[in-house]
């Protein structure tokens, strides 16, 4: 597969071709490839890329916890389903918010290794650094894509607007989203007949033992989101508990929820105040199959 027959230009949809270090469409817009290996797809003005302080802290603390596996039985929950549900042979999957690719990366791997098919992934973030970091992995990793060069198994990362994807219509075979939003309409147009949508949402119980140290009313999961035009065909419980090791790692994990902006000092101080910490993960895997009542 070739990640050039899928993608489209962000600006007018048509065919895009490879010129050496640029990437052009048919009405003559141009896309440089970056260092790392990506194209910005995202249309002008529509970036988050100038990241204040803070945001630069958060998005470091994901990386750094993503890496420790702590989040690990939650992609490879998303692997075994698309193992399930997806016919083998010439697979496209697409992340849709897919931040800087971590999950991404383990559950492509993880459906590899299962055999029996080729694999196209492509991801897409608002965040130009999560692409950087995704296609940088995806090299280290061994399946990192070269734009415009075949193969049977290839991830690629791009700076997107998951509400306006640079893809062809019906060119996918799952839409992947993980804790982002869910574009609906888009992923209708972008999957194929009989294509899924598969999401990943927090659970009421996730990281229920941090918010009662924090006091947070900050709740997670209190109503099951309907998207029309498709019909949920499986779901699936990830739930199990980790062992935060030492300070670094619990105020990473911290600084990746929506509690690190609602919560009392005194709460913080009881958080940050531990030595390690047992946490519940539960995370809500829902499939639905494109197709069902608009
Ligand atoms: C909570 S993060 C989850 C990231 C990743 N899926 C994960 O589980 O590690 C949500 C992501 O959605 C991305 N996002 C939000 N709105 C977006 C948009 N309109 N287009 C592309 N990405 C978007 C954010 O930049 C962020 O990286
Ligand atoms: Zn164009």
């Amino acid at each position: 597969m070739n990640v050039l027959s899928i993608l489209r230009c962000p600006l007018c949809r048509s065919v895009l071709h490879r010129d050496d270090k640029t990437i052009l469409c048919e009405a003559g817009h141009c896309f440089d490839l970056a260092k790392e290996g990506y194209v910005n797809l995202l249309p002008p003005g529509k970036g988050k890329n100038a990241r204040t302080g803070d945001e630069k802290d958060m998005l470091r603390a994901r990386r750094e916890f993503l890496a420790g596996g702590y989040y690990a039985p939650v992609s490879d929950g998303i692997a075994s389903l698309l193992h399930a549900h997806l016919p083998a042979g010439e697979t496209v999957l697409c992340d849709s918010g897919c931040g800087e690719g971590w999950h991404t990366l383990r559950y492509t791997g993880r459906l590899a290794e299962q055999g029996g098919r080729e694999i196209l992934t492509v991801g897409f973030d608002a965040s130009k650094y999560g692409a950087a970091c995704g296609m940088k992995n995806a090299r280290r990793d061994g399946f990192g894509c070269e734009i415009g060069i075949d193969g049977d198994l290839l991830t690629c990362f791009f700076p997107g607007n998951l509400f306006s994807l640079p893809l062809a219509d019906h060119s996918v075979s799952a839409v992947i989203s993980m804790f982002a939003p869910v574009a609906v309409e888009e992923n209708l147009r972008v999957l194929r007949n009989g294509g899924i949508l598969l999401t990943a949402a927090s659970g009421k119980e996730h990281l229920r033992e941090m918010r009662e140290l924090l006091y947070t009313d900050v709740h997670y999961a209190e109503k099951e989101p309907v998207h029309p035009g498709f019909a949920k065909i499986a779901e699936e419980t990830v739930r199990y508990t980790v062992t935060l090791p030492d300070r670094d790692t619990i105020a990473n994990l911290f600084m990746m929820t929506p509690f690190y902006y609602k919560t009392t000092a005194e709460g913080r101080e009881k958080l940050l105040g531990r030595d390690t910490l047992t946490v519940t993960v539960e995370t809500e895997l829902r499939v639905y199959r494109e197709g069902g009542t608009v």
